[in-house]
Formats: C-alpha cells, sequence, structure tokens
C-alpha cells in the first residue's frame, strides 16, 4: 500500500481504494476501467474527488484564472489548418471540414508546489494506479515543466471540436459543473491504426454513428481518455460557470519533454520569454 495523506484527503478512498491495489474493490474497479477503455475508449469515475477537495480545487484554480493563456484555432480532426487542406479529398470529407476551437490554459509551470491539484498529481499511488489500469508498466509522469499538468478552461461560449488526440491517453479530473453544454462527445473506436475508416468519422461529424457517447461534466468526476482512435469533442459551453479541468499528463518515457516551439505555440509568448531567461527547463 502506498501511504499518502494528501491522496486520502483528495480521493473518495472508500468508494475508490486506489492507495490499497490489492483491494478486491480496487481490482474490480481496475477491471472495469480496462473494461471501458477497450470497449468505448473512456472510463469515468463519478465522485472521485471528496466534495472538500473539488471546494479546494476550485479556490486555487481560480486564483490562477488570470494566468489563462487564451488561444483559438481553426482546425480539422486531424489538426490541420485549413491553409494545409489537402483539395484531393473530395469536398466534404472529413479530411476537408474545419471546425473552430476556443479554450484558455493554464501551464503546469504555473501552479504552485503547494496546490492541492499539484499533490495529488504528484502522488505516486495515483500513477501506480493509472498504471494498472492503463497496463502500461512503468508508467512515468510527463516530465515537460509546462505541459505535465494543465488546467483547461472552457469559458462560457468556448467550445473544444472534434478530434483525434496524438497522445496514448490522458487523466481529466473534472473541476466544475458547467450550467449546460460543455459535454464530451465521444465517437468511440471509430477508427484503428491500420484503417482511417472516414466513413465512420463523417457518421460522427453528422451524429449517426452508433457508438456516440455523450457525458456531462460534473465536478469531482475523473475520466480516463484514450482518443487517439476516438474523434471526440467538447460541446459549446453555455450559462455562466467555466468548464474546468485539470488534465494529467503521463508518458511511456520517464523524460518525456516537448519542443521550446510546440509550447510556445500552445502557451504563448510568455514561454519564449521565460526559456531566454534561462529557465531550467
Ligand atoms: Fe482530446
Amino acid at each position: 500500500m502506498v501511504e499518502s495523506p494528501d491522496a486520502g484527503r483528495f480521493i473518495n478512498l472508500e468508494r475508490y481504494p486506489v492507495h490499497d491495489l490489492s483491494d478486491p474493490l480496487t481490482r474490480s474497479l481496475i477491471a472495469r476501467c480496462r473494461q471501458d477503455l477497450e470497449g468505448q475508449a473512456f472510463a469515468v469515475l463519478e465522485d472521485f474527488l471528496t466534495p472538500e477537495a473539488v471546494a479546494r480545487f476550485w479556490d486555487e484554480s481560480m486564483t490562477l484564472s488570470d494566468q489563462t493563456a487564451r488561444r483559438e484555432a481553426t482546425r480539422s480532426a486531424y489538426l490541420d489548418t485549413p491553409d494545409q487542406e489537402d483539395t484531393s479529398w473530395p469536398e466534404g470529407h472529413p479530411r476537408r471540414q474545419f471546425f473552430h476551437t476556443s479554450w484558455g490554459v493554464v501551464a503546469d509551470d504555473l501552479v504552485p508546489e503547494n496546490h492541492g491539484l499539484r499533490r495529488l498529481y504528484a502522488w505516486e499511488g495515483l500513477t501506480a494506479f493509472f498504471s494498472e489500469v492503463l497496463q502500461v508498466r512503468p508508467l512515468y509522469r510527463h516530465a515537460d515543466r509546462f505541459q505535465a499538468l494543465n488546467i483547461n478552461v472552457l469559458s462560457p461560449g468556448d467550445e473544444q471540436a472534434w478530434h483525434f488526440d496524438d497522445m496514448d491517453f490522458v487523466v481529466l479530473l473534472y473541476l466544475t459543473t458547467p450550467d449546460a453544454g460543455g459535454e464530451l462527445e465521444c465517437a468511440s473506436l471509430v477508427r484503428t491504426d491500420d484503417d482511417p475508416c472516414y466513413d465512420k468519422v463523417a457518421q460522427a461529424f453528422d451524429g449517426s454513428y452508433p457508438k456516440l457517447h455523450r457525458r456531462p461534466s460534473v465536478a469531482g468526476t475523473l475520466t480516463i481518455m484514450r482518443g487517439h482512435h476516438s474523434v471526440h469533442r467538447v460541446t459549446p459551453v453555455e450559462g455562466k460557470t467555466p468548464r474546468m479541468t485539470a488534465v494529467l499528463a503521463y508518458d511511456r518515457a520517464p523524460n518525456k519533454r516537448e519542443g521550446d516551439a510546440i509550447n510556445i505555440q500552445m502557451y504563448g509568448e510568455r514561454i519564449r520569454e521565460k526559456i531566454d531567461a534561462g529557465f531550467n527547463h
């Protein structure tokens, strides 16, 4: 068993005793998560955080809100921009459909050491649990000082358009419950490594794909996601409450770092200034 007073405070351990991988409840939870990942590409653990943790993470995240980098883009589900449009595909083909996306993000280097989310992410017990669920052994926290732990902020009107993830897997912790909208819509396992299955991707876009799942964002919920084969989006956030999500990144490699150019693109010019000033990356 991995001891962690912090994790005990933040996680609903009675329902999810992730600190003890040998507990029969944890074993059946791991089995259920694997089954969900295999069948629908995501696993949802409702009420994973305690109400106290939700309240604390909300307060701590709000203190960072003025450091949110605002981003917007128009791109395809394959992350091409309109100037990269390949007209050899027929008109209306998924490769030629572009969507607007807008969001805010707080980079890892802005999340203080004493922030509850930072402590939760740093806890080895949580990494060990995800390692078991994902069957990636060993599993490492992402080593990039900008990308490892992020807080995504979708303000009212923001949405994340259809896309496939570059990374294999990601862990999301919902920190708020939007008044309406902000739902995760996922066309599960729409493609494989060998077959792009464009007909199914088109079905996802027009809403007729049979394995189209829709999940609301509810504060305290944890979602483990494999988004590389499943095109997904977050519907526009409505009302007054932003949709805030902690994004916990992991990797198969122990020292995974991203290039400076990618980080500047993701988080803005602040990153360039920080690197130029000798930030120890
Ligand atoms: Fe994604």
